[in-house]
């Protein structure tokens, strides 16, 4: 036909943000995919909520068999969490529908058994998204560092706290009216905890690890902090000796054993991760061939998520079914248990 139809799964933050995506560029995507692109159904929770964008009440429901009724070729999920995000995408790709996520948490929690289900129902599963927002960088480890040794990807993963970070240092603002700016702007997670007790950086460390490694340490083995207990006086102390405090997200692998963390960390204020501000973020990637490169843009909010979801979205239909390559990649090496491989 000469329609790609698409389910949302979520019309929040970044739900809306595709929305709008899809409408300001479909001209673009209409001609990349020689079809148009159309949301055919979304799914919400509360179908008289007051939107951020505009949606026709025709498409929107509260019934997931509608979605699954509606025929789709690729569903966005941005509805977030574990529980029913997971048995949702799992229905989906069993009917063979595509799919497009920017959950991290699902990803870091079930990632090993989407892959195999997308393996095996001959789907694609794609998540550029939940890492870094805007920022290219699953794809760029994927396709263009394949041959280089890996020593760590680190940085600044998550949007809302060094978004309070950068508030309560440059505007002495206290750390509740910080926090409560970035969840008006759309950063922070439904339940914010995740953001500022660190968990939404380490999943996206997790993933990054599984990537480059093909292996991460279990969540619960990595060591984790986050920035709630970071008061004015302190960030103030860090500044006038010369120290910014970030909250840093490291994977690494030294001698086979991969390292997990999580963690405010004190920056010399030239040290180029002390610059990135607001909701900003940042990925640091040792190479042993390459050396350093550094990757910085809009790591949370409506347009730069979107932005990932769309292109995900528009290249996916480019490109003929390929199982996941670092995935069957350590599959037929066989060294590692299989659980911990997926990409
Ligand atoms: P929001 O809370 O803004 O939106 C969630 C949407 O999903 C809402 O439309 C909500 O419906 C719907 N929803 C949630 N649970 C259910 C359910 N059980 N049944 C039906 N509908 C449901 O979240 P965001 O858009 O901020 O985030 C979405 C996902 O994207 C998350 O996984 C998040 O981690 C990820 N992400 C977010 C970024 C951001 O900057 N916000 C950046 C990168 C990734 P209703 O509107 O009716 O309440
Ligand atoms: N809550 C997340 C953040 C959204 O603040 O970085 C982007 O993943």
């Amino acid at each position: 036909t000469g329609v790609v139809k698409v389910g949302l799964l979520g019309v929040g933050t970044v739900g809306g943000g595709v929305l709008k995506t899809i409408r300001s560029q479909q001209q673009k995507l209409s001609e990349r995919l020689g079809r148009r692109v159309e949301v055919v159904k979304a799914l919400v929770r509360d179908t008289d909520k007051q939107r951020a964008v505009q949606i026709d009440r025709d498409l929107v429901t509260t019934s997931f068999e509608d979605v699954l009724d509606a025929e789709v070729d690729i569903v966005v999920e941005v509805m977030g969490g574990v529980d029913p995000a997971y048995d949702y995408v799992r229905a989906l790709m069993e009917k063979g529908c595509h799919i497009v996520t920017a959950n991290k948490e699902l990803l870091a929690k079930r990632g090993a058994e989407l892959v195999e289900l997308a393996n095996r129902h001959h789907v694609q599963l794609a998540y550029e998204a939940s890492v870094a927002g805007g920022i290219p960088i699953l794809g760029v480890l994927r396709q263009f560092l394949r041959t280089n040794e890996i020593t760590s990807v680190s940085g600044i993963l998550n949007g809302t706290t060094n978004y309070i970070l950068t508030q309560m240092e440059q505007h002495q603002l206290p750390y509740e009216v910080a926090l409560k700016q970035a969840q008006e702007l759309g950063y922070a997670e439904a339940d914010p905890t995740s953001d500022v007790e660190g968990w939404d950086a380490l999943y996206k460390s997790y993933i990054l690890a599984q990537l480059v490694y093909g292996e991460s340490l279990p969540l619960h083995a990595a060591e984790r902090k986050g920035i709630d207990s970071l008061h004015l006086g302190q960030l103030a102390l860090a500044q006038e000796l010369g120290y910014r405090i970030k909250l840093l997200a490291r994977a690494s692998r030294t001698e086979g054993a991969i390292q997990l963390s999580v963690s405010p960390t004190l920056l010399p204020l030239d040290h180029p991760l002390a610059q990135v501000q607001d909701a900003y973020n940042a990925v640091q990637v040792s190479g042993n061939i390459v050396g350093d490169l550094l990757f910085m843009g809009k790591g949370a909010g409506e347009l730069p998520t979107a932005s990932a979801v769309v292109e995900d979205l528009a290249f996916l239909l480019t490109q003929r079914f390929t199982p996941h390559p670092i995935w069957q990649e350590r599959q037929a090496d066989k060294v590692r248990p299989q659980e911990q491989k997926w990409s």
